[in-house]
């Protein structure tokens, strides 16, 4: 192809059709047993989409922080080490929704596994709008607000995630306390099979810590399990049959 209708082709249409044919022929030779590694999948993503988007927003970004989310050498394989200690690299497929998905790294490793994600972010960065489409995310906008129940995209998830927290009105004096999580968690595990988790992955505050101690103790209450960075929470029913066993 002629590099003047390459050039053509970037931030048209029909380069977004181009970039979703490379996925679906990348996605059908994974299934054929192509390596998981970090450089496959950066190989998975259309090169010439991605180098569009970065270099506008290298040149002309609204917003500094975005620009490390372009740094794919760094993210992949921090997402691909989620997705491991996840397990989501071995069993069935399962049904994802991430909270606050940013980029959508995850949820595009999630997929090119096999597995069913939902992305939720809101709508404030535009360089997630396009590196979400360009990997073939699908994604709600939604706000999380303290006491407001979530948006529901549809179904059961196994598998629940938000990583680096910000929507707990992170370093802010609106942090989130033990009431906003309750009612929080309460609600999400409404869009649980009986079998889900909810993986949450904390940001620190300004105190150095991921979480007070009072909220600490809260997820512990709640089944939670530390692992890795994650704390991870399991559906209400098996919450519920683990403190009838502990019962004497
Ligand atoms: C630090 S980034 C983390 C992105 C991604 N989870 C990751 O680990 O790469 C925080 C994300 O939360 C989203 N976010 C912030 N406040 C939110 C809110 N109230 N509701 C939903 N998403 C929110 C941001 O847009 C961003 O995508």
């Amino acid at each position: 192809m002629r590099l003047t209708h390459k050039l053509g082709k970037l931030g048209s249409g029909q380069a977004f059709a181009s970039a979703q044919r490379h996925l679906r022929r990348t996605l059908l030779d994974w299934r054929r047993g192509m390596r998981l590694d970090p450089e496959s999948l950066i190989k998975a993503i259309d090169a010439e989409q991605f180098e569009s988007i970065r270099q506008r927003y290298l040149t002309n970004s609204p917003n500094e922080a975005w620009l490390k989310y372009l740094d794919l050498e760094t993210w992949m394989p921090a997402n691909l080490r989620r997705v491991r200690d996840l397990g989501l690299d071995s069993g069935p497929p399962r049904r994802i929704l991430d909270i606050g998905c940013g980029a959508g790294y995850f949820l595009f490793i999630a997929k090119c596994l096999g597995h069913e994600g939902v992305g939720l972010d809101i709508d404030e960065a535009p360089i997630f709008e396009e590196l979400v489409r360009l990997q073939g995310i699908r994604r709600v906008i939604w706000r999380v607000q303290p006491f407001v129940p979530l948006v529901k995209p549809g179904g059961k998830f196994d598998l629940i995630t938000a990583f680096m927290i910000c929507f707990n009105g992170h370093k802010s004096p609106g942090l989130w306390g033990t009431r906003e999580w309750q009612f929080f968690l309460d609600d999400l595990e409404t869009q649980l099979t009986p079998t889900g988790r909810i993986c949450l992955g904390f940001n620190r505050e300004e105190d150095g810590n991921l979480y007070s101690q009072e909220l600490g103790e809260f997820l512990e209450d709640r089944g939670a399990t530390i692992f890795s960075n994650y704390v991870i929470l399991p559906a209400g029913q098996a919450r519920r049959s683990l403190a009838k066993r502990a019962t004497p």
